[in-house]
């Protein structure tokens, strides 16, 4: 097996870099992590990187100010450097010109902690507590040039509870993004992952059909079509 060889673009405390190297330390994995690159030389997952064992490089970015092409220029050289096959977004602060996305389509993945297409951008969980939704969750997309948009890869949903703050919630949707950022690198990387229009569909399908419900109430879903006619009046759809 031919592993993919991914860099890993970071800012911050990296947990999410964190998940896709343990999972990447499997024998089995179709991936390799072969460099994290920072923007920030403060930034606390470079030295969970260094500590794992894997080549880290800092690009700080606020020289550049907003010359984006020219961080770019840098950025593209260290991936070339080091023959990087596949960009992982980590928390990685800092938006890309349309022609670097464009250059990465299909090979660069993003994660954000909401359900996209709600809530993009910043305070996600602020976001989704003040519109009151019941579930929440985590989305891994490609990278496109609008922010926090373009092919959903993998969704992992959470229930709301009444009592959730941003706090809270973000603790909960945390850990499953931990979970389905691994799972989607293993399928971008093993080749199961097909882009068609701007969708992301996985071959051999997907139907797992399994339903999310919150909040939990024992009649919220029919096990079975219900006896009597409902909505017989022809309202709703
Ligand atoms: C995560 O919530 C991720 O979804 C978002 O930024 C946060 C990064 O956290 N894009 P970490 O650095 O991976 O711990």
């Amino acid at each position: 097996m031919k592993r993919r060889r991914v860099a890993i673009l970071i800012s911050g405390r990296g947990s999410n870099m964190a998940a896709l190297i343990q999972a990447a330390a499997a024998e089995d994995f179709p991936a390799e992590i072969a460099l994290v690159i920072s923007n920030r030389a403060d930034a606390v997952g470079l030295e969970k990187a260094r500590a794992a064992g894997i080549k880290t490089c800092t690009i700080e970015s606020r020289p550049f100010g907003s010359d984006r092409l020219a961080f770019e220029a840098v950025l593209e050289q260290a991936l070339k450097d080091n023959r990087i096959d596949l960009i992982c977004l980590a928390g990685f602060m800092r938006l890309f010109s349309s022609e670097f996305v464009q250059r990465w389509y299909g090979r660069m993945l993003n994660i954000h902690p909401s359900l996209l297409p709600s809530f993009p951008g910043l305070d996600p969980h602020g976001q989704a507590l003040r519109a009151g939704v019941k579930i929440s969750g985590a989305t891994v997309h490609f990278v496109v040039p609008q922010t926090d948009a373009g092919p959903i890869v993998m969704q992992a949903a959470v229930a709301v509870s009444a009592d959730d703050t941003a706090d809270t919630l973000e603790a909960r949707v945390l850990a499953i993004e931990h979970r389905i950022y691994p799972s989607a690198l293993r399928l971008l990387a093993s080749g199961r992952l097909r882009l068609e229009g701007g969708i992301c569909r996985l071959e051999g399908g997907n139907g797992s059909g399994e339903v999310l419900v919150s909040p939990a109430a024992p009649d919220a879903l029919p096990t079975k079509e219900p006896t009597t006619a409902q909505g017989a009046s022809g309202e709703g759809t």
